[in-house]
């Protein structure tokens, strides 16, 4: 050890190994983080960082002399013990976690007593087990192997570092480096669960199944209430007032996305399949935001008659807030099935439009919000950018050829928008 603080080695550096860097960075290791990909290592060595997270630019810069960026690990093995693996698993076409990049990092790893893999990546239960037997294969059975899996939130990722609401760190119950790990996330003071490898990456998964399925739910409660006159908002306040409930992750709107609940909803549903397990509840989950998707584009033919050459104006497309991130957007959904309905749809994000333009290069994104508005017949809020919140609907109304705005968010003032002489319709409000 060369400092006060553990030194510690970070592969992949995405959402979670940036964070987790400039996490520890803060909190005085030496970071050293590996990347194959070699223009974004050159990036970061240059101080410039590839995505939106808000405050990550400022602890990357204040925390320079600290960390190192390379592309491959020997830095990293040389002067850390705990090497954080925080590379990709996005979903295979059959819908199961792709382990590839985990795969290589595990081939990588040396055959070490000293040195630990610590897996941050969200992965299915029974990867630790299935990457144990294989370090066996491989002649590596001194390495050590924790699941640390993480949890936070993009958009609020370094908040969520400093206080996380857990540390969950899964190991064998002699491991030197489940101790070391817990030792790491000390200062932070959270509550500590020391479990074993399986059920560690297990809490993961059913912590995310549980929120897409708390949203999936209020999200169905929205839809009842459209039919029944009651108010989602008022629903959800007294609902969540339950301490058993509790008040978060109940606000209705177009659906999850991101490519968390997305992915491990999916995987977790496999996972059970694969083990010969229906998990009939997160089908529904997953169908029930599909649809809410959806919903939308039958709300604005409701309003608008046919939506063949109908104006449509998307304000936001990241798939929420304080992020640049497509993945599982509920907007790329909506765009391709108004586009596919003849209608021209024209989109607006303070950030994510270089983003979106990389996954759908057709869609026709203006660099003003004014000129989303310009001639819309309707205009739908996807993402609640505050800047978006706080449109002037006077000047909205003005701009616009048509009146109807869809609130996919619940996130605007309705009185405000009716007074500019615009049909308000929000999800589930009435
Ligand atoms: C989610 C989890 O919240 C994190 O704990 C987890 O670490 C992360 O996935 C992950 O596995 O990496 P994230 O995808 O960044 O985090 O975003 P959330 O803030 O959870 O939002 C996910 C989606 O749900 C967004 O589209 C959001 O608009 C939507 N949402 C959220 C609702 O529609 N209603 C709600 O009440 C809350």
């Amino acid at each position: 050890m060369n400092g006060p603080r553990e030194p510690i080695g970070v592969i992949g550096t995405g959402y979670v190994g940036l964070v987790t860097a400039a996490g520890f960075a803060d909190l005085g290791s030496d970071v050293f983080c590996v990347d194959i990909d070699e223009a974004k290592i050159e990036l970061l060595r240059r101080g410039e960082v590839p995505i939106f997270e808000p405050g990550l630019a400022e602890v990357l810069s204040r925390n320079r002399e600290r960390i190192h960026f390379s592309t491959t690990l020997e830095e990293a093995i040389a002067g850390a013990r705990l090497l954080f693996v925080c590379v990709g698993t996005p979903a295979t076409y059959a819908g199961d976690a792709d382990l590839s990049a985990v795969n290589a990092v595990v081939e990588a790893m040396p055959a070490s007593s000293e040195h630990a893999l610590v897996m941050k990546s969200t992965v299915p239960c029974g990867t630790g087990r299935a990457i144990q037997r294989s370090f066996s294969e491989q002649g590596k059975d001194a390495l050590a192997y924790v699941s640390c899996p993480e949890f936070l939130k993009e958009g609020s990722a370094l908040a969520d570092f400093r206080k996380p609401d857990r540390v969950v760190v899964g190991a064998d119950s002699d491991s030197w480096a489940a101790e070391a790990v817990a030792a790491l996330y000390e200062p932070l003071g959270a509550p500590l669960v020391r479990t074993d490898v399986a059920s560690a990456e297990m809490i993961k998964l059913a912590a995310n199944a549980f929120l897409a399925t708390k949203i999936s739910f209020i999200n169905e409660i929205a839809n009842v209430c459209e039919e029944t006159g009651a108010n989602v908002l008022e629903v959800a306040r007294g609902v969540g007032l339950d301490e058993r409930i509790g008040p978060k992750f109940l606000s209705a709107g177009i659906g999850y996305g991101g490519s968390c609940f997305t992915k491990d909803v999916s995987a977790l549903k496999l996972l059970a399949a694969n083990s010969g397990y229906h998990f009939q509840l997160l089908g529904s989950v997953i169908e029930v935001n599909e649809l809410q998707k959806r919903r939308v584009v039958a709300k604005l033919a409701r309003h608008l008659g046919v939506l063949a050459g109908a104006r449509i104006g998307l304000l936001g497309l990241a798939f929420k807030p304080n992020t640049d991130d497509m993945r599982g957007a509920s907007s790329l959904v909506l765009a391709a099935r108004l586009a596919a309905e003849g209608a021209h749809v024209r989109a607006y994000d303070p950030i994510a439009t270089a983003e979106a333009l990389r996954v759908m290069p057709e869609l026709d994104c203006a660099q003003r919000v004014e000129d989303a508005l310009e001639g819309a017949d309707a205009v739908v809020l996807v993402t609640e950018w505050p800047e978006l919140v706080a449109l002037d609907w006077q000047k909205v109304a003005a701009a616009m050829a048509g009146n109807v705005v869809i609130d996919g968010r619940n996130a605007l003032d309705p009185v405000a928008v009716r007074a500019a002489g615009l049909i308000y319709e929000g999800i589930g409000v009435g």
